[in-house]
């Protein structure tokens, strides 16, 4: 994230924020516009007085739940608390296994380790589809088997309907990670919709950013009522319901969290709800530039082959170094020309704590391309000047 994403360039305070002694990037990773439209919707909920979940946060939910067309969305503190919730929604605990690719961010697997049950490890498609390879979970299932976690890498749909296919067969269930995924589509369907709970992350690089938020969804009444108990301590009630002389006592029917949204947040997901679809589309165009420019280029590769079927969210601009092409060596090059990378992702089933876990599965596509990926910057209000300076850095640098 850049400085610039903490919002401190358009806040009125005339105090220098820490944040702005951050390295100052020519094109940083991702940033975020802040105008007084957000300001306002802030300033509004601020001066309300009513700080927690409340009525704001419930707009969001009715209107992300109408966006993603499923009868319920439950807003979350974060994309991980949302992961959790779905995962123990859908009955995930111990003695069960849970099929997750590696090439992934560590929420959903630390998810699943917290439900009790264990993580197993599944690779991506190849290449050129860094999605959930719907071949390796098919071979990574098993009689313990409770759920299979998807992720729609980079904002570009898995192949649900064999991903669907093979849950159904089995009776498990499906959860989407949807987290770079919000106005992503897969054959019409609005992606976290598809399987049996979508999980988004609202955290402040992602397509539709509060500083720290979720949101979880479904069609299921009772998966909806049960996330519902667990996102607030297992209670009946709400303080909101409570202040509004709805209810006043509860029962706690769960061991619940506090994993509640508050509604200074919401107000910023509303504004940033209704400007996703113009965001996704500002997005696809640097997308595109990146591709046309690079996609072949002295042996890099640029992954997911535009599809009729899908709508990518264009979450990552991710592309494939050259088989040899050392990358902390490229990375340094681009920054050196103030152009900031990042890497999505080093696989989990490498990390410390989860080798510790014992025998992974063979993932050889990730083992293979994992260490030549680089994400480029990528966010709606990136020019066409700065996406060529980008373009310039990485052909300076193969
Ligand atoms: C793929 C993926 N899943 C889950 C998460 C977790 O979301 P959050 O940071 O909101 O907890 C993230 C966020 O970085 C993510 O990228």
């Amino acid at each position: 994230m850049s400085r610039a994403s903490t919002g401190i360039r358009a806040a009125p305070s005339p105090a220098r924020h820490p944040a702005e002694a951050a390295p100052a990037w020519v094109v940083p990773l991702s940033d975020i516009e802040v105008d007084r439209e957000l300001e306002e919707a802030v300033l509004g909920v601020l001066r309300s007085g009513w700080w927690s979940m409340g009525p704001v946060v419930e707009q969001l939910e009715r209107e992300l739940a109408a966006f993603c067309g499923v009868a319920h969305a439950l807003a979350v503190a974060n994309g991980s608390a949302a992961l959790h919730l779905a995962l123990l929604a859908v009955g995930c605990g111990p003695g069960d296994e849970v099929v997750v690719p590696s090439l992934s961010f560590v929420a959903a697997a630390n998810a699943i380790v917290h439900t009790g049950a264990t993580p197993v490890f599944c690779d991506v498609v190849g290449p050129d589809d860094l999605t959930t390879s719907p071949d390796d979970v098919e071979a990574a299932l098993g009689p313990a088997t409770r759920a299979i976690v998807v992720m729609h890498y980079g904002g570009y749909p898995c192949a649900m309907d064999r991903i669907l296919e093979l849950a159904r067969a089995r009776g498990i269930a499906v959860v989407e990670d949807a987290a770079h995924a919000p106005g992503a589509r897969w054959r019409g369907k609005a992606c976290g919709a598809i399987g049996d709970v979508g999980c988004f992350s609202f955290f402040a690089n992602k397509n539709l950013p509060t500083g720290e938020g979720g949101m979880v969804v479904t069609d299921d009444d009772a998966l909806a009522e049960r996330m519902r108990l667990l996102r607030s301590h297992g209670m009946t009630t709400l303080t909101w319901d409570r202040h509004r002389g709805h209810a006043h006592a509860y029962d706690v029917v769960e061991h619940g969290f506090n994993y509640r949204l508050d509604e200074l947040r919401a107000a910023i997901g509303l504004v940033e709800l209704g400007r996703l679809a113009a965001a996704n589309n500002a997005r696809a165009r640097v997308s595109e530039l990146y591709r046309a420019a690079l996609d072949g280029t002295a042996g890099l590769r640029v992954p997911f082959v535009p599809s009729p079927q899908v709508v990518p969210a264009h979450h990552l601009a991710v592309v494939l170094l050259p088989e040899g092409r050392e990358r902390d060596g490229f990375r340094a090059a681009l920054a050196a020309r103030g152009v900031q990378t990042s890497v999505h992702y080093p696989p989990i089933h490498r990390f410390s704590r989860y080798r510790a876990l014992g025998a992974a599965r063979p993932l050889p596509v990730t083992d293979a391309v994992a260490p030549r990926l680089v994400t480029l910057p990528l966010y709606p209000s990136l020019s066409v000047e700065r996406a060529s300076l980008v373009v310039d850095a990485v052909l300076a640098a193969l």
